[in-house]
This record gives structure tokens, C-alpha cells and sequence, in this order.
């Protein structure tokens, strides 16, 4: 069947681009630990005619006419998200993680502000309080991250930063962090010292799901999340929260809203204009998908896909940022090689592997190259591939980063193992 018939009639050049990305995506092993694979239901729902409409406000509170159906596709959007994630209130209308993110700043912190949050090299999101970000540059970042050490939080050093610098709002969530956060222990140290925590699970919601990661929603004020990486849904992101602000008294006593209004005032009108509804639609789509207990096992076989890969590349002899994985993704760590992380991506990459280069804790190199490289299972697990599978990979990444600098004359040959290998399983959405 031909997916895109009218736009291969009326523009073939970017038909033929984006032709060429889905089997380029097909016939690689996409690693990149922020990425996996929406179904046809999602992209239809993204692509639907639903692009076309503006409805400023929220449902049943809209600023334009005409909107009870897509009102009805809001709610069930809605209604899905509360039911996945059991949040008291679900704000589906950021056009992204990083919205969703600013939104948190908007509703919760004042400019100049404290907040706690871990730097990119550290393994944070630029929205955590990164200086080139609007949250670095608006808000102060008190810095956490992992010990140099272990590669895991010290809760202890944790605690005595927070308690030193008593910062307003504590953000747990990372972009590279390889172990499970123990969210209670994040919750004991914000309550000591009167700070909303606020945790961050772009990254993770799938095993949140699959109930192999902690969760985080009946502990923090608010939990952020995008709706595309392992959940599989559209790019985009959602906002969830209590009702009650616990800090009222200290921090918001003149307000006449509950904090689950308050995201809702940040989001609508305070930083974005008309919600896409396509995209709204999308995630409920994917909202209902992630409810199955296919997803849930999805989840479940990408943590056992990243520990599995882990545990191969241990036993040829590499090193990982903090010993290994318990999530869905490992960062390999070449400190001890003359090649850098920028090196070994590009390597990959040309051979067929792609994944992104990445700091680890302690690393002397410059975010620019660094000694790592981060690799992460959820796309590869959804194209259905289980731990045997993880062994051939291991055996790929390592012919690769035992041949940097001849990576030429055998990368051709390792990516066609490769692409032969990608034939024996479906990419969902693509082909
Ligand atoms: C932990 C985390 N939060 C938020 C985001 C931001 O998402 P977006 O790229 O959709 O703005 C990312 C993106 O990589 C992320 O890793």
C-alpha cells in the first residue's frame, strides 16, 4: 500500500525524504534512548483533519465556537491520562516536554528563584535549570547529579545541598541517568525543607507503566512528561498534578486558584495560544494503546533488553557510567580510551548503530566529544526484538569500538549484517 499517494504527487521531493527516513530508520538499529516507534492509529490521528482547528481554552470553556466535538476529544485524552498515570488532573496541551517544563516554572516559581536540578553533563534536561535554557537564565540552579564515584545519587549530598541552599522547587528526571530514581527519597528531602518536588518522566513513562521503574505520581506536586520517546505517542507533552498546593500558605497565600488551575493558567493563556488538537487526538490514541497489557509488556521487555545489553558488554569488557542499567537505558564509558564518545558515536553510526554521544559523571572531556555514548532498547523493543537479540547487538557495538580507526573498511559490511538482521522484524508505523 502506498502511504503518502497525494504528497507523492504533489511535492516527490519531500515525499522521497521522507521515504528515505523510514527506511534508513528500517534498516538500522535506532538506539537513541529518547526515541521508539508510534503505530499507524497514532500518526492517522496526527495527520488528521483535526490540524486544521482552533479551540483557545480548555473543554467547555473555549474561546472560539464550534468546538463540542473536539471538546470531546480533549476529555478522552484526558480521561485516558488520568486513568494510565492515576493523576488528579491532566493538563494535555504543551506542544512539548520543554513547554510542559515551562509551564512548572510559570506555575510554581517566581523569577530569580531557587530551584534544584541536575546540569546537562550531569545528565539533566536543558530545562532543568541549564544556563543556556530560559530556566537557567530566569531562575537559579542549585546543581545536583550523580557521584563521579558510583554513577548514582547520594542522597546524603543530596540532602546537605538542599538543606545549605533551600531552593523552591527540587526537579527529579534525567535524560541520561541509567538507575531508578527513588522518589521517596527525593520527597523526604523537599518536605524538609518546604520545597515543591517535581519529577520529570519524558524519559521513563513507559516502565512507570509497566510498573518496573517507581512512580512518582502520588508523590510530587507535579510530574511532566512528553507523549512521544517510550511512550509512542505524538511529539508532545502533558502536564500532571495535584490539586492542592501544600506550600500555599508559604508561597501562594493571596491565590484563589488550586495548583491544578494554576498549571492550567500557565499553560493556557500564559505561555501558549490555540492547543493542537491532531496532536491532542494522537495522544489519546496512544494513551489507549499504553493501557493494554501488550504495552505493559513492551515496557517490562525494555528494561530486560537494556540489562541484557548491559550485561553483554560487561562480559567483552566495557565500562558503564555506573555499573550498568536498571532502566531502559546504558551509557558506555571510554574514559580509559584515546577515542572519545564523538568518535564511537560517529563509528556506530556509519555502521549502521545510531545513538548519541554523552557526558559521564566525572568525565574530563568537553561536552563536545565526550567519553561517552548512550544507548537506549525502546525502539529496538518495539520492533520486537528480546534478549537473544541484545547479544547480537552487543557483538555488533563491539566490532565496532574495537575497529575506531579503521571503523571504513568494515563498516559496510557491518551494516549490511545489520540491515539483514532489521529484516526479521516489523518497525510499527513504518513498514
Ligand atoms: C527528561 C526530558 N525532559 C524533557 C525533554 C524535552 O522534550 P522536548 O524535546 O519534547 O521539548 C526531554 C527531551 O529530550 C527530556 O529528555
Amino acid at each position: 500500500m502506498e502511504r503518502y499517494p497525494h504528497l507523492k504527487d504533489t511535492d516527490s521531493e519531500l515525499y522521497r525524504l521522507i521515504k528515505q527516513e523510514a527506511e534508513y530508520e528500517a534498516a538500522t538499529l535506532k538506539m537513541i534512548a529518547s526515541e521508539s516507534y508510534a503505530s499507524y492509529s497514532v500518526l492517522e490521528a496526527c495527520g488528521s483533519t483535526l490540524t486544521n482547528k482552533y479551540a483557545e481554552g480548555y473543554p467547555g470553556a473555549r474561546y472560539y465556537e464550534g468546538n463540542e466535538i473536539v471538546d470531546q476529544i480533549e476529555n478522552l485524552a484526558i480521561e485516558r491520562g488520568k486513568q494510565l498515570f492515576g493523576c488528579e488532573h491532566i493538563n494535555v496541551q504543551p506542544y512539548s516536554g520543554s513547554p510542559a517544563n515551562q509551564s512548572v516554572y510559570r506555575t510554581l516559581l517566581k523569577t530569580g528563584d531557587k530551584l534544584m536540578g541536575m546540569p546537562v553533563p550531569s545528565g539533566g534536561h536543558l530545562t532543568h535549570g541549564w544556563k543556556v535554557n530560559f530556566s537557567g537564565s530566569d531562575y537559579v540552579q542549585v546543581p545536583y547529579g550523580p557521584s563521579p564515584e558510583t554513577g548514582k545519587f547520594d542522597m546524603n549530598q543530596i540532602r546537605e545541598t538542599a538543606l545549605k541552599e533551600r531552593p523552591k522547587m527540587i526537579w527529579v528526571g534525567a535524560t541520561a541517568y541509567p538507575h531508578k530514581i527513588e522518589y521517596s527519597d527525593f520527597k523526604a528531602v523537599a518536605d524538609e525543607i518546604d520545597a515543591y518536588l517535581v519529577a520529570d518522566i519524558a524519559h521513563i513513562n513507559a516502565l512507570i507503566i509497566a510498573g518496573v521503574h517507581p512512580d512518582p505520581v502520588p508523590l510530587c506536586d507535579i510530574v511532566t512528561s512528553t507523549s512521544h520517546k517510550m511512550l509512542r505517542g505524538p511529539r508532545a507533552g502533558f502536564v500532571m498534578s495535584k490539586t492542592d498546593d501544600r506550600h500555599k500558605a508559604k508561597y501562594n497565600p493571596e491565590s484563589k486558584l488550586n495548583l491544578s488551575q494554576r498549571v492550567d493558567r500557565a499553560v493556557f493563556p500564559g505561555l501558549q495560544g490555540g492547543p493542537h488538537l491532531n496532536v491532542i487526538a494522537a495522544m489519546a490514541a496512544a494513551f489507549k494503546e499504553a493501557l493494554t497489557p501488550e504495552f505493559k509488556a513492551y515496557g517490562v521487555q525494555i528494561a530486560k533488553n537494556a540489562k541484557m545489553l548491559a550485561e553483554a558488554l560487561l562480559e567483552k569488557g566495557y565500562a558503564l557510567a555506573g555499573g550498568g542499567t536498571d532502566t531502559h537505558l546504558l551509557i558506555l564509558d571510554f574514559r580509559r580510551e584515546e577515542f572519545t564518545g564523538k568518535d564511537a558515536a560517529k563509528a556506530l553510526a556509519k555502521s549502521g548503530i545510531i545513538a548519541n554521544f554523552n557526558m559521564v559523571p566525572g568525565d574530563p572531556r568537553s561536552p563536545f566529544v565526550t567519553s561517552g555514548v548512550r544507548l537506549g532498547t525502546p525502539s529496538l523493543t518495539a520492533m520486537g526484538m528480546k534478549e537473544n537479540d541484545m547479544r547480537k547487538v552487543a557483538g555488533w557495538i563491539d566490532r565496532v569500538c574495537k575497529n575506531i580507526v579503521r571503523i571504513d573498511e568494515q563498516a559496510s559490511q557491518i551494516r549490511g549484517e545489520i540491515a539483514e538482521f532489521c529484516k526479521g522484524f516489523k518497525v510499527p508505523g513504518c513498514c
